[in-house]
């Protein structure tokens, strides 16, 4: 399914820097942004101090995916597992959406950027719940990058919710179990506006998923970097960028 939110993108391949090739970006790119604790940790730092210092890069990593050509970017802010961590460690990552929205939204509203949410927001705590509906509110006419935060999110949680609400149109007599395909699965998760991502990167060493896209990274290209999420700069994008556009694609065919 090519959405129609991206199609007009396709038309148009902006002008690229760093021996890029405009045909050949991720139309979708997402990234897990991992290792504000060890940031801070090697520094002597609280582990908040990290989390801030990655709210800071992210503002940077925007610019450059929409400087860039990035048409669509997921951001892996906040998992269902996360609230496992200390209660003021999330208390603090509650709070970072409305520092960071009142930051950079202008910003982000003059560069057209539309903002979205994936993930179960409505157990956020109500003032995160607040920016979140604010902010939705102040891009949804925007017509340029779509930047979508991964809030509360978990693949599998969104997995059996898709499921259950499959279940109830089934009980409902409106469909039968018959009609379910991977297109109409994929419709029901909260990406279903979006291609599935092409490449997700994840920083700071670690090799797995973490409950991050699990449905829709079935074929995604994956690249990871030791690299810090506070110390991720426009080079090691470029690089994951250059690396992807050195990949063979085949989706389990041969060419
Ligand atoms: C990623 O950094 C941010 C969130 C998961 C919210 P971490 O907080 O996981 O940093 P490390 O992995 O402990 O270094
Ligand atoms: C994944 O990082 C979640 C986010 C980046 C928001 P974690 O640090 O929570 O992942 P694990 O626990 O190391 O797998
Ligand atoms: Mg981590």
């Amino acid at each position: 399914m090519v959405p129609k939110l991206l199609a007009r993108f396709r038309k148009k391949p902006r002008e690229l820097a760093s021996g890029l090739l405009a045909e050949n970006l991720p139309a979708h790119l997402a990234i897990i942004m991992d290792g504000n604790g060890r940031w801070a940790n090697r520094r002597g730092l609280p582990r908040f101090a990290g989390h801030h210092a990655g709210m800071k890069r992210l503002r940077q990593v925007i610019r450059d995916c929409d400087e860039l050509g990035i048409r669509c970017l997921t951001l892996y802010a906040f998992s269902t597992e996360n609230w496992k961590r200390p209660a003021d460690e999330v208390e603090y990552l509650m709070r970072l959406p409305a520092e960071f929205f009142a930051t950079e939204i202008d910003e982000l509203v003059d560069r057209g950027v539309r903002v979205r949410f994936i993930g179960d927001t409505a157990k956020l705590p109500p003032h995160t719940q607040e920016i979140v509906a604010k902010t939705l509110e102040r891009t949804r006419n925007s017509q340029g990058m779509i930047v979508n935060f991964a809030l509360n999110y978990g693949g599998r949680a969104e997995i059996i919710a898709a499921a259950k609400s499959f279940a109830l149109e089934v009980a409902a007599g409106r469909a039968s179990a018959e009609d379910l395909s991977e297109e109409r699965f994929s419709e029901l998760l909260s990406t279903c506006h979006l291609p599935d991502p092409d490449l997700v990167i994840r920083t700071s060493g670690e090799l797995r998923m973490s409950n991050f896209l699990i449905w829709q990274a079935a074929y995604a290209e994956l690249w990871f970097t030791d690299v810090l999420w506070p110390d991720f700069t426009r080079d090691v994008l470029i690089q994951a960028l250059r690396d992807f556009q050195g990949r063979k694609r085949r989706f389990g065919g041969l060419k």
